[in-house]
């Protein structure tokens, strides 16, 4: 039996707050996959790298239309690459960690917006893509891990 806790309950504009800070990280997620694979020499990885910038460029639209449909303001911005290390198992360990974040980050949006059925359902399917992504990174991480 878990400890009592009292119940988490997002206001909305804690929601509309967090929705802003996660369509910002989805950019960084565009222009940081999109760096990585075009710095990568390997194809495979270049390839996956690619659909993974498209997926996060659609969660950005995704989280744009919610926004927009919440009543809020989304800039359209896409910000700079992150500084980024010499190899692409250094990349793709700072990609994995953008996906912690994220999956941490969604999952409490999950956990904690009571009244809005739809964002939460969004938010569901986003953590469920990224949490896809990091087992992935993860995977390739170890391979490249192995071969060094
Ligand atoms: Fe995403
Ligand atoms: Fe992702």
């Amino acid at each position: 039996m878990p400890e009592r806790r009292s119940l988490q309950r997002l206001t909305a504009d804690e929601i509309m707050a967090a929705l802003k800070v996660a369509l910002r990280a989805e950019y960084q997620a565009v222009a940081d996959y999109g760096r990585h694979a075009r710095a990568t020499d390997q194809p495979e990885i270049r390839q996956a790298l690619e659909t993974l910038c498209d997926v996060e460029r659609e969660h950005a639209m995704r989280l744009q239309a919610r926004i927009s449909a919440l009543g809020g303001t989304a800039v359209d911005q896409v910000p700079e690459p992150q500084p980024m290390g010499d190899t692409t198992a250094a990349w793709l360990a700072q990609d994995l960690q953008a996906e912690q974040w994220a999956i941490v980050e969604y999952a409490r949006l999950v956990a904690g917006i009571v009244d809005d059925d739809e964002t939460t359902e969004l938010m569901a399917e986003l953590l469920l893509d990224e949490i896809r992504h990091a087992g992935w990174l993860k995977a390739t991480l170890r391979t490249l891990e192995q071969a060094d």
